[in-house]
């Protein structure tokens, strides 16, 4: 395993690291999860992704029972967990957002949870424009100083509310976010790219990102139909499917090839696209069995091995969707 600083923060996270969305409390029973959770701590993978959200807080009671169960020492891991969107099916005002009331409850109940004391990371799960960036920004700082939180960090915000945030409190000495989680892959580049771009020798924004796969459109299962045992094939994924138009089907065909020409399968060869950007701190993998986080750990591998000349020709399969946001 390979290990990057959170940012500028002191934090060392491996470049590999694991989340329970759509898989834990969903699909992927108990003993999977832990089979799962296992594997990704014996190749060093010391990140655990969560969010009050996945499967209404299930999610993270699988997640802290495992952690639990497999009796991994607390200092060698880090877990995260993300407020915003509630857990519980139609949330009452108080129960969702970016309140100070809502990041509090979410915090304590995300603990209760996890089963554990602190979150080394917690997250805004989305910007909310209705509340202050101050009262953010208060309200993370006083739960890292109540020891709650290690750092806090932000998902899927505008770069310029991030900026506002890190501006924030760096003129009032508060604890300012660490990082952004936004979405990062192969046929998603832009805001990684471009948008957060300035923020990152500015304010040493770190980030955790996610869907390295595409939810699995970048493996290459889904270029001959949609399995039904799949993301896409489950009912409540169905939304996912817009991301399957003619020219993204043909970018992702032509990545398979090239995957197959250069010898390694296209799940590792696109997650290992991502550990070539030096601003991503830690790619966050999803798996539903152990056989497919195994192939995607090889992804170190992957990246270790392969040449630019090799890189321009995965790259050269997306060019033609360059002017969407890939
Ligand atoms: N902050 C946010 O808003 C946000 C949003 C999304 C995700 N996340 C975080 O990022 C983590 C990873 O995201 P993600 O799950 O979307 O990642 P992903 O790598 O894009 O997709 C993972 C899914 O693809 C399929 N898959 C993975 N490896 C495979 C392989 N080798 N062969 C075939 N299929 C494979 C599995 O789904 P099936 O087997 O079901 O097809 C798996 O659950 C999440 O768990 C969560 O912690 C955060």
């Amino acid at each position: 395993m390979l290990y990057r600083r959170l940012g500028a923060s002191g934090l060392p996270l491996s470049v590999l690291s694991f989340g329970a969305w759509a898989t834990f409390g969903v699909h992927v029973g108990r003993g999977v999860a832990r089979e799962l959770v296992a594997m990704a701590w014996d190749h060093g993978i010391n990140f655990f992704d969560n969010a009050e959200t996945y499967a209404n807080g299930e999610g993270e009671r699988v997640m802290g029972d495992v952690l639990a169960d497999l009796r991994l020492p607390r200092d060698g891991w880090c877990v995260s967990s993300k407020a915003y969107f509630g857990a519980v099916d139609a949330p009452r005002p108080t129960q969702r957002g970016l309140s100070r009331k809502h990041l509090r409850d979410a915090c304590d109940a995300a603990l209760r949870r996890l089963r554990v004391d602190y979150l080394d990371l917690y997250f805004c799960h989305r910007p909310d424009p209705e509340v202050p960036v101050e009262e953010i920004v208060t309200t993370m700082d006083l739960l890292v100083r109540q020891g709650k939180v290690l750092y806090w960090g932000t998902s899927e915000w505008p770069a310029e509310r991030i900026a506002e945030a890190c501006a924030l409190a760096r003129a009032h000495g508060l604890q300012a976010p660490v990082a952004e989680q936004p979405q990062y892959n192969l046929l998603e580049r832009r805001r990684v790219e471009a948008e957060y771009a300035p923020l990152y020798a500015q304010y040493g924004l770190g980030t955790t990102i996610f869907s390295p796969l595409a939810s699995g459109l970048l493996t290459g299962k889904y270029n001959a139909g949609v399995p039904a045992d799949s993301r896409l094939g489950r009912e409540g994924y169905t939304w996912l499917q817009r991301n399957l138009d003619a020219a993204r089907r043909q970018a992702l065909q032509r990545f398979a090839a090239v995957a197959g020409e250069l010898g390694v399968a296209p799940a590792p060869l696109a997650i290992a696209w991502c550990l070539r950007n030096p601003h991503v701190s830690s790619v966050l993998l999803g798996a539903s069995t152990p056989e497919q986080l195994a192939q995607n750990l090889h992804a170190l591998q992957v990246h270790a091995q392969l040449d630019e000349a090799a890189w321009e020709r995965v790259e050269a399969c997306f060019a033609p969707l360059s002017g969407e946001g890939a």
